[in-house]
């Protein structure tokens, strides 16, 4: 029942600001798709040492970083299918009520699920493309690159990284400006499945709470957020809190 009334003042502040929301989501949105979280006992940096997606050492020993990267994240993760929280997500940015989703996931779903591609700012990047480190080329999701033991450019024969943000990168430029736009003009924040463990991204949220706006928070635990900035922490997984909050809103 309590989690029933905060359902309900979550899908109040939504109703009451319809277009004025954003959504900011982490790898826990994913887990139900099947892909692992990072953090905790399950996490993959509990059972894989980072540092294959260090810049550092990507660039002094590609061929070894790519082998774990294939693994890891393309041979499982390329098979992961939206869940019915990506969709509600989408719904909600398709009906007007969100203004925009920022991501930390590299896995693309949002968009699978029908988020259109300007709506979204992929914080740490993709792994739908492949950029080559010699002359920046742009390669889109090519399976046939990803077969070689060392992914290398047509153009040039320099090496391709997957085009997410490696430990030692910046963000994005257009990411990261489209994110603290949404952040400074929102007038409520929903966050999903993030520890909020890593910076920059967990400024994102709380760039938004400065401005005053208000904070919806679903998560299984507790996080950083929930006692700092959360108002209301629909505690539980996404697919549920999101169907739930999605019939409270009058979006089924
Ligand atoms: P974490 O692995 O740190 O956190 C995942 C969160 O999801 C935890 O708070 C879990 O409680 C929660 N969770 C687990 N199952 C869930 C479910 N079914 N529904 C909702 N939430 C669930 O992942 P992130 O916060 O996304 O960076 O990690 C941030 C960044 O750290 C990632 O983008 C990645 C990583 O290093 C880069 O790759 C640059
Ligand atoms: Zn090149």
């Amino acid at each position: 029942m309590e989690n029933l009334e905060k359902i309900q003042t979550a899908a109040r502040i939504i109703r009451e600001n319809p277009g004025k929301g954003m959504a900011f989501t982490g790898a826990g949105i994913s887990v139900e798709s099947g892909i692992p979280p990072f953090r905790g006992a399950d996490g993959l940096w509990s059972k894989v040492d980072p540092s294959f997606i260090e810049i550092d050492t990507f660039r002094r020993a590609p061929e070894e970083c790519w082998s774990k990267i294939r693994e890891l994240f393309y041979d499982h993760w390329g098979q992961a299918k939206p869940n019915a929280a990506h969709i509600r997500l989408a719904e909600m940015l398709n009906r007007g009520l969100l203004a925009g989703i920022v991501t930390q996931n590299i896995d693309c779903l949002h968009q699978r699920a029908g988020a259109p591609e300007e709506k979204i700012s992929e914080f740490h990047g993709t792994l739908d493309s492949l950029i080559c480190m010699k002359c920046s080329a742009v390669y889109g999701p090519d399976h046939s690159l990803l077969e070689q033991n060392l992914p290398s450019c047509p153009k040039c024969g320099g090496v391709l990284k997957p085009d997410f943000v490696f430990f030692g990168e910046g963000i994005p430029e257009k990411a990261f400006h489209k994110a603290f736009y949404l952040a400074e003009r929102c007038a409520w924040c929903l966050i999903i499945g993030t520890s909020g463990e890593v910076m920059p991204a967990c400024e994102v949220p709380r760039t938004a709470h400065r401005h005053g706006a208000k904070i919806i928070e679903i998560n299984p635990a507790p996080t950083t957020f929930t006692s700092s900035i959360t108002d209301v922490f629909l505690q539980g997984k996404a697919t549920e809190m999101m169907e739930a909050l999605a019939a409270e809103s009058a979006l089924s």
